[in-house]
């Protein structure tokens, strides 16, 4: 007696019909078999999903809970804060201390060459009574910038610095260095960045990736951490990182940039927390998708994201610098539509569409 589906000349057989005759039965091909196996592979399991609908289900509680403590108490609060601000001539301020207050508003912008940097240089430029320390990797493009800006009420200091190449103790150095030149400084603007996409012409591989931890997390930390210990020490400063909503939502094709601006938003954030006691505010910009450099590069490479969402460096800039003069402004993230998203998409449900779409 044959087996079933064991093999009659080359053909799997099995079953019978009522005359007692073996009809074929078409084997699975083992192409097929080996991609629906595949294709259950891509599935996340059980347990996974368990856990993501209790990750979904503790959202919605805190969500919820996040939004009633912010009517019930921080609206309030907020009311009353600008109640407060338009009696004071919509002015409130950091007190400084005596030494800031005689040297007015010392601005250092670090990446202030091009793009976001630039536009943050061009809305202190018109103050009078600023000095502004310009700094940048490339000592050419910086000074075409400031050129660019002719004569301004600020004064406007020309520094070199390349965050990638020199050390945590160097950066510290030469924070100290133009502290004492030019200072003491009241505002950091930490705004330098390196990126890729896996697109991109240059392969990704560990030197990319290194460079860009270099620079976006080892560089921008080490010169937020020297700028932080000398505005501890007065006990007056406004520090504002540049992280990205990039950082928020992993998106695969920016694997190593996207990592290192996880990094700078839970450093800069966690830093507002540990620096407030100290009269020291720092503020975490999450830009979405700004026109710059950087982003150029991307669509030149067929990027999917259409033309309309990338929007202007100047008003990016321009919020940038309200939130560090207002104060009270713990992240600036703009635009507003892509913010609203990025932080409603993180975590979980990012994760398994990204899953599935392998
Ligand atoms: N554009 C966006 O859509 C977007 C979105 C989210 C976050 N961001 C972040 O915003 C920041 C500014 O980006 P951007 O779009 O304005 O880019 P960008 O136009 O390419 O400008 C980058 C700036 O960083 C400086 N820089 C680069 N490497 C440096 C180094 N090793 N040392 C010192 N300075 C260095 C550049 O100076 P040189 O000219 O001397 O090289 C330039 O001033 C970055 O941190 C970026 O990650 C941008």
């Amino acid at each position: 007696m044959s087996a079933p589906n064991s093999k009659t000349d080359g053909n799997p057989v099995g079953g019978g019909n009522s005359k007692g005759t073996a009809t074929p039965i078409p084997r699975a091909d083992e192409s097929q078999i080996v991609s629906v196996m595949a294709l259950a592979r891509k599935a996340p399991t059980l347990e996974y999903t368990f856990q993501n609908i209790l990750v979904s289900i503790a959202t919605v509680i805190f969500a919820s809970l996040s939004l009633t403590l912010t009517v019930l108490v921080v609206l309030p609060l907020s009311v009353l804060r600008a109640i407060v601000q338009k009696c004071n001539s919509g002015v409130l301020t950091l007190i400084p201390p005596e030494e800031c207050r005689k040297r007015g508003k010392v601005v250092l912008i670090v990446g202030a060459s091009r793009g976001i940097g630039f536009e943050v240089l061009k809305q202190y430029v018109p103050e009078p009574n600023t000095t502004v320390i310009a700094v940048s990797k490339d000592a050419d493009s910086l000074r075409n910038a400031i050129t660019h800006l002719g004569d301004t009420p600020a004064t406007v200091q020309m520094e070199t610095l390349d965050i990638g190449a020199n050390s945590s103790k160097e950066i510290a150095k030469l924070v100290n260095e133009w502290d004492e030149k030019y200072g003491p400084i009241s505002h950091l603007y930490a705004i330098s960045g390196i990126s890729n996409h896996i697109k991109d012409s240059s392969p990704w591989n560990m030197e990319v990736t290194e460079k860009i931890i270099q620079v976006n997390v080892s560089g921008i930390t080490a010169l937020s951490m020297a700028m932080y210990e000398r505005m501890k020490g007065r006990k007056y400063g406004k520090i504002c990182i540049v992280g990205s909503v990039a950082g928020l939502y992993n998106p695969a094709n920016m694997i190593s940039y996207a990592s290192t601006k996880s990094f700078i938003n839970t450093f800069a954030t966690s830093l507002r927390v540990l620096a407030a006691p100290h009269n020291v505010e720092v503020v975490t910009v999450e830009p979405g998708f700004i026109d710059t450099r950087m982003t150029k590069k991307m669509r030149q490479q067929g990027s999917t994201v259409p033309d309309v969402e990338f929007e202007s460096a100047e008003e990016m800039a321009r919020r940038m610098k309200a939130g560090m003069e207002k104060g009270g402004v713990g992240v600036v993230s703009w635009p507003t539509r892509q913010m609203v998203v990025m932080n409603a998409l993180q975590g979980k449900t990012l994760d398994i569409l990204n899953m599935l779409s392998r």
